[in-house]
């Protein structure tokens, strides 16, 4: 399993420290949210931060779009370093193609739907993606309460991945805390995005700890 603190909860005034103190705390995974202000109505990130975050860290950026016709962009977060690029299935008329887009580019290719959007928007696109994310808020701010119907998302998320025979990961993003990782994790998730529930406690590395061990404790009895 992976932990993924979204960066937006940071102290973006000191944010190599930030960078460098998740490092420290053990997290695998940088998520990083970008929002175009039309897709979801805040502003946040551009390939300009994406760049300066790359080299202010050894992560793996795991950035996940919130633009509409994200591929108007692939080939610059590409270039700024992303390692993961994950795209809305609703933000797009050519999911499969910006998909191979994203696998042109080198990059490893995730895609995610909104709370209210079918499981079945990414099923054609089973065969080519590394990473499903489950949206467990509405996209747009940090700091919102997990939705606990995703629960039931992860699951059959799971199971389209089982029935793929893929090794593709499956990463849960929003609302998550040290006290509901594990329930995300019974329903089959192995990669946690977190940004308040890491960013908002003192002590980074205690918490993703506690995180880790909250979610395999399930995952081994599973
Ligand atoms: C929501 C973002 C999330 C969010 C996570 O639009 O995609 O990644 O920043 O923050 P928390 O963990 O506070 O819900
Ligand atoms: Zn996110």
């Amino acid at each position: 399993m992976k932990i993924s603190p979204s960066i937006l909860s940071a102290d973006f005034t000191r944010l190599k420290e930030e960078l460098k103190a998740l490092e420290d705390a053990g997290a695998d995974y940088v998520h990083v949210d970008v929002m175009d202000g039309r897709f979801v109505p805040n502003i946040t990130i551009g390939p300009f931060i994406v760049d300066a975050i790359k080299r202010s860290t050894k992560l793996q950026l795991d950035v996940h779009l919130m633009i509409e016709e994200p591929e108007r962009y692939i080939a610059d977060f590409a270039k700024a370093g992303s390692d993961i690029i994950t795209v809305h299935a609703e933000a797009t008329r050519h999911l499969h193609k910006v998909v191979q887009s994203i696998k042109d580019q080198g990059k490893r290719a995730g895609v995610t739907m909104n709370p209210g959007t079918a499981l079945s928007s990414i099923e054609e696109v089973m065969t080519d993606v590394d990473l499903i994310l489950i949206m467990s808020v509405n996209p747009g701010f940090s700091g919102q309460g997990f939705i606990p119907s995703s629960l039931k998302k992860i699951a059959g998320a799971r199971k389209m991945i089982a029935a793929s025979g893929r090794n593709i990961e499956l990463e849960v993003d929003g609302g998550i805390k040290v006290s509901n990782i594990k329930e995300a994790a019974a329903a089959g998730a192995d990669v946690f995005v977190s940004g308040s529930g890491v960013f908002g406690t003192p002590d980074y590395r205690k918490t993703i700890e506690a995180m880790r061990k909250e979610a395999t404790t399930v995952t081994a009895k599973a």
